[in-house]
C-alpha cells in the first residue's frame, strides 16, 4: 500500500491545502494529514482544534486520515510506515526553502518528496494572511470551509474582546 503525509501546521486549514490533500488522496492508497503539534510556537488555534477542523473537512476523502506529531516529521514518517511526503508549491519562492527541506529529510530516512503545483486560484493563500485579513474585517468566506471560517471569526472575537 502506497502512504503518504501531508505535513503542515493548519493554523487553520484553507482550501489551499485541502486542494493539495484531494489531490495527494488519488495519488497514493492512503494519505495522512499530520498536525506539527510544537509547543512552543504561538497558534491560533490548539493542536486538537486545528485536527478537529481537519477532520470535519477531510470527512469526504475515504483514505484520508488525520493524526498529530512531534518531533521530526522523518521518525514519524517510519513510526507510520509512510514513504512519501507531499508538499504544495505556491511560487517559486516556496521551492528554496521547501527543496531545503526535502534534503535535510531525504538524508534523516529514505523518503521521498513529492512536490504538487498549487491550483493557480490558491496561489496567494496562506493561513497566516487569512487571519490578518480576518481580524482586521476582511472577507475570507472563499478561502476556508464554513466551519473554519465559522470557528476563525468566533476565535478572533473572543481575542478582540480579551484585549478590550
Ligand atoms: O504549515 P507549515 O508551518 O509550513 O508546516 C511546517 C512543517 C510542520 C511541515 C515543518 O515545520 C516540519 O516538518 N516540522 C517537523 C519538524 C522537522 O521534522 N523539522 C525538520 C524539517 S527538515
Amino acid at each position: 500500500m502506497s502512504r503518504a503525509v501531508c505535513p503542515g501546521s493548519f493554523d487553520p486549514v484553507t482550501h489551499g491545502h485541502l486542494d493539495i490533500v484531494s489531490r495527494a488522496s488519488k495519488l497514493f492508497d492512503e494519505v495522512v494529514v499530520a498536525v506539527g503539534v510544537n509547543a512552543s510556537k504561538n497558534r491560533l488555534f490548539t493542536a486538537e482544534e486545528r485536527m478537529e477542523m481537519l477532520r470535519e473537512a477531510c470527512a469526504g476523502f475515504g483514505n484520508v486520515r488525520v493524526a498529530g506529531f512531534t518531533g521530526l516529521l522523518t521518525d514519524f514518517c517510519s513510526e507510520q510506515g509512510i514513504a512519501a511526503i507531499v508538499k504544495g508549491l505556491r511560487a517559486v519562492s516556496d521551492f528554496d526553502y521547501e527543496l531545503q527541506m526535502a534534503q535535510m529529510n531525504a538524508s534523516l530516512a529514505p523518503i521521498e518528496t513529492v512536490f504538487v503545483p498549487t491550483a493557480p486560484e490558491y496561489s496567494f493563500l496562506a493561513s497566516s494572511l487569512v487571519k490578518e485579513v480576518a481580524a482586521l474585517g476582511g472577507d475570507v468566506s472563499g478561502l476556508v470551509p464554513p466551519a473554519v471560517l465559522e470557528r476563525l471569526l468566533a476565535r478572533l472575537a473572543e481575542r478582540a474582546a480579551g484585549q478590550a
